[in-house]
């Protein structure tokens, strides 16, 4: 059973978790799953093996593999299933550089192999499942707009909110491939430990949830990139209290050149997560301004992607 999953970006920042097994935010986050980037992940139960066989990307990486492996553990116990498979993931996105892969990769994998087991599950039950892998996964079952609500096992799942907006996009900006320097999960952990600021993060996402919801509403991208921006900033305030940064020079160098587009006119707003790469919110109108004035980089432009779905070849 072959299953796609799209890549999500969050405009409202999931930042540390209050149970670390169940991953339970400590706050609710809002994202758009986009069209361009997403996880290909084929699962197959094999009667003869003795293991999983696992392949992502072409390859057999013994760390990678770990985190799938107890991901189809945890489905097999819930659901009382002894069978082992084959995994074959293909990510058309560049792994670990801050572009969410974990996301699309979990959520595509939750599909495939609750399917190759003959679980029918609804859409909230393959969003807590894949929450359990990774707490951002939660969101790519869903296209489009999406929020994870805070909440206890049962009720902190993603939902889809009803916002139609052809015309919102997200550039990314490819500033660089390589490998991120710390995981989000520990990044998190750190960042939950510096009480008094991470109160306060708490505290000030709900606000800008709350302030998001309007202006994605009234379809204003001044405000939608006004409240990404602040609240994608103050996330990056309190990891780096921790020692730990994301920003590179490139990307510190990419940021100026969106201040300056929005000195010129143009409707260009970023976020950023665990990675050094960019992702510039805008509307259709602005989107050549915006490509041409990057030229120096690969920029990828996404409309809204699609729910999770089963691919038939
Ligand atoms: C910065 O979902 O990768 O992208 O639950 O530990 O696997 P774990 O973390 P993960 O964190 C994503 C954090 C973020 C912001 C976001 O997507 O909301």
């Amino acid at each position: 059973m072959k299953a796609r999953a799209y890549v999500n970006f969050a405009l409202i920042k999931y930042w540390g978790k209050k149970d670390e097994k169940l991953r339970l935010p400590f706050q609710a986050s809002l994202s758009f799953t986009i069209d361009k980037l997403f996880t290909d992940t084929k699962v197959t139960v094999n009667k003869k093996l003795i293991k999983d066989k696992i392949t992502i990307n072409g390859i057999s990486d013994e760390r990678l593999n770990k985190r799938v492996i107890q991901h189809l553990n945890l489905i097999r116990s819930k659901y009382n299933i002894k069978d082992y498979v084959e995994v074959t993931s293909v990510n058309n996105v560049p792994t670990s550089a801050g572009l969410a892969s974990s996301a699309s990769s979990f959520a595509a994998l939750t599909l495939a192999a609750t399917k190759a087991f003959n679980l029918n599950l609804s859409k909230e039950e393959l969003s807590r499942l894949s929450r359990y892998a990774s707490g951002s996964a939660s969101r790519s079952i869903f296209g489009n707009f999406a929020i994870w609500d805070v909440g206890d096992d049962k009720t902190s799942i993603a939902r889809p909110i009803d916002i139609n907006w052809p015309e919102f996009k997200i550039i990314v900006l490819m500033i660089d491939k390589s490998k991120k320097p710390a995981s989000s999960t520990d990044a998190m952990k750190e960042s939950v430990e510096n009480k008094l600021l991470y109160d306060e993060w708490v505290k000030q996402s709900k606000i800008d949830l709350d302030k998001m919801l309007i202006a994605l509403n009234n379809k204003d991208i001044k405000s939608v990139g006004e409240i990404a921006e602040k609240n994608a900033n103050h996330m990056h305030d309190l990891i780096e209290s921790t020692g730990i940064t994301y920003k590179t020079k490139e990307s510190l160098k990419a940021i100026d050149k969106i201040h300056e587009l929005r000195t010129k006119g143009v409707l260009a707003y970023y976020t950023m997560d665990a990675g050094p790469n960019i992702k510039i919110i805008t509307i259709d109108s602005e989107v050549n301004k915006i490509v041409d004035y990057f030229n120096e980089y690969e920029t990828i432009v996404c409309s809204k992607g699609k729910d999770a779905h089963i691919v038939l070849n």
